[in-house]
C-alpha cells in the first residue's frame, strides 16, 4: 500500500479489528448465560460442517485479557466486538444477569485503559432461545424485547462507550435465517421472512432510541452488509436480477433506514406485505450518527424464475481471483459502494466495520504465519477506503474482519478470517503476517503527524 494513500485518512482514523460474541466467546453455560438460536441450530445434524459448535471457540471469555493485549501489539485504536443478549437478559427480557453484564464492563475498562476504543454492537445474531420459542423475529414482540435489552446494557456501560451499533447484517439473521435456512433458526419461508426482516429493522429504530435515551452522548450506528450488483448476462432479464439482487441485498434495509419507506418493487417480488405501521417508519428512520459498512465481495447475478424471492442465482465468472470462500476479490467495488452510500443516502459519518477474507493459513516451522494473500487484500482495500475519502466520503474507521480466526457459522471452524491465528487445539494465538502489516500501516499513519 503506497505510504500517499496514508495521508487520505484523517488523524483520529479508527484504525480496528472486529469480532462478534458467538465466534469467539465460548463458555455458552457459563455465569448464567443461556442458549441462544445458535447454541440450538448448532446441534441440527448437518447444519455446521464438521458438527462443530461455538461452545468453546477461541475462549475468548477466559482469554480476553491476553486478546487485549495482542490488540495493543498490533497497536489498534478501536475494537468492535458483539455483546451477547443472552449473557445478560437470559430470559430474552425480565431480569438482567448481573454476571453476564459484569463480563462486558470489565472488557471496557481495560480496553479504555488500553486506550483502545470499544465498539460494541448489541445484536450480532445471538437471539435468546427463549425468544425464538416465543416466535423470535417474525414476532413484533421481540423487537420490544430488543429495546429493553439495548436499555440495559447502554445504561450500564454509556458511561464509558460512545459508539452503539445496534444490528449486525439484519440481511443474514433475516434472509439467511429465515428464506434460505442455512443459519439460525433454520426457517426457509418467505412468510417468515419478510415480517422479520421488518422486526429487526424496528428493533433497531427502537434500539436506537433506547439507547440515546440511557446515554445521552451516544452515537448510534447499524452495520448493513453492503453488496455491488452485476447482472450476470446481457439479457434485461439479467439485468432485472441483478436490480432485484441489489433490492433485497442493499436498498431494502438502506432505504426504511434513511426514511424512504421500503422499496415498493421488492414488496411485489416477495408477495408479502412487511407489517407496517407509520409510527414504526419514523423510529426506523431517526437519523443515524454513523452508518457501518460490511464489504467482502460483489455479486453477479441472473435471473432465476423457479428459485425462491428474489428468484436470481449468483455466479462466480471464470479468472477472477477468490478467496478461501470462494468470493471473488474487487477492491474497487469497496470504493464504489462508498461512493454510492454517499450520493444516494449522504450519512453524517461511515465506518467500515467489516472487511476480510479466509484462507487456509498454516503454520510455518518456528510458528509464523505466511498469509501473504490476505495483506494483499487488506492493502488493496484499504487503498480502496483512501480513494473513497479522496472522493469525498465521510470514512472515519476500518475494521478488519477478524481479529481472530474464530467460528465462522456454518462454515465451522474451517474458514479462517483471522489477522491473529488461533489454534483450536490448544488456544494458542499466533499474529499472522497480515496482523504485522496492518500494525504497521498503522504506526505508519500515526507517524506522518
Ligand atoms: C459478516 C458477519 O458479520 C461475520 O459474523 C462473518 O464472520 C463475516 N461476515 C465473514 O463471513
Amino acid at each position: 500500500m503506497p505510504i500517499d494513500d496514508l495521508t487520505a485518512f484523517g488523524p483520529d482514523f479508527a484504525w480496528g479489528a472486529a469480532t462478534s460474541a458467538y465466534q469467539v466467546e465460548g463458555a455458552v453455560a457459563e455465569d448464567g448465560r443461556a442458549p441462544s438460536i445458535w447454541d440450538a441450530f448448532c446441534r441440527v445434524p448437518g447444519a455446521i460442517a464438521g458438527g462443530d459448535t461455538g461452545d468453546v471457540a477461541c475462549d475468548h471469555y477466559h482469554r480476553w485479557p491476553a486478546d487485549l493485549a495482542l490488540m495493543a501489539e498490533l497497536g489498534l485504536r478501536a475494537y468492535r466486538f458483539s455483546i451477547a443478549w443472552p449473557r445478560v437478559l437470559p430470559a430474552g427480557g425480565g431480569p438482567v444477569n448481573a454476571a453476564g453484564l459484569a463480563f462486558y464492563d470489565r472488557l471496557v475498562d481495560a480496553l479504555l485503559t488500553a486506550g483502545i476504543e470499544p465498539h460494541p454492537t448489541l445484536y450480532h445474531w445471538d437471539l435468546p432461545q427463549a425468544l425464538q420459542d416465543r416466535g423470535g423475529w417474525p414476532s413484533r414482540d421481540t423487537a420490544g424485547r430488543f429495546a429493553e435489552y439495548a436499555s440495559v446494557v447502554a445504561a450500564a456501560l454509556g458511561d464509558r462507550v460512545t459508539s452503539w451499533a445496534t444490528l449486525n447484517e439484519p440481511v443474514c439473521a433475516a434472509w439467511i435465517g429465515h428464506l434460505q435456512g442455512t443459519m439460525a433458526p433454520g426457517v426457509a419461508d418467505i412468510r417468515a421472512a419478510v415480517p422479520a426482516a421488518y422486526h429487526l429493522l424496528l428493533a433497531h429504530g427502537l434500539g436506537a432510541q433506547a439507547v440515546r435515551a440511557a446515554a445521552p452522548g451516544a452515537r448510534v450506528g447499524v452495520v448493513n452488509l453492503l453488496t455491488d450488483c452485476e447482472p450476470g448476462g446481457e439479457d434485461e432479464a439479467d439485468a432485472a436480477a441483478a436490480r432485484r439482487e441489489d433490492g433485497h441485498h442493499n436498498r431494502w434495509w438502506l432505504d426504511p433506514i434513511h426514511g424512504r419507506g421500503f422499496p415498493a418493487d421488492m414488496i411485489e417480488v416477495y408477495g408479502v406485505e412487511p407489517p407496517v405501521r407509520t409510527s414504526d417508519l419514523e423510529a426506523i428512520a431517526a437519523p443515524l450518527d454513523w452508518l457501518g459498512v460490511n464489504y467482502y465481495r460483489r455479486s453477479v447475478t441472473v435471473a432465476d424464475p423457479g428459485g425462491p424471492p428474489p428468484h436470481v442465482r449468483q455466479i462466480t465468472p471464470a479468472g477472477t481471483p477468490r478467496t478461501g470462500m470462494d468470493w471473488e476479490i474487487h477492491p474497487d467495488r469497496l470504493a464504489k459502494i462508498l461512493v454510492r452510500v454517499t450520493e444516494d443516502y449522504a450519512p453524517r459519518s461511515i465506518m467500515v466495520t467489516e472487511n476480510g477474507a479466509a484462507y487456509a493459513d498454516t503454520v510455518a516451522p518456528g510458528g509464523a504465519v505466511h498469509d501473504a494473500e490476505r495483506t494483499a487484500y487488506l492493502e488493496g482495500h484499504l487503498s480502496a477506503c483512501a480513494s473513497a475519502i479522496r472522493a469525498g466520503v465521510p470514512l472515519d474507521g476500518y475494521f478488519a474482519w477478524s481479529l481472530l480466526d474464530n467460528f465462522e457459522w456454518a462454515y465451522g471452524y474451517a474458514q479462517r478470517f483471522g489477522l491473529v491465528h488461533v489454534d483450536f487445539a490448544t488456544q494458542e494465538r499466533r499474529v499472522k503476517d497480515s496482523g504485522r502489516r496492518y500494525a504497521e500501516i498503522i504506526r505508519a499513519h500515526r507517524d506522518l503527524r
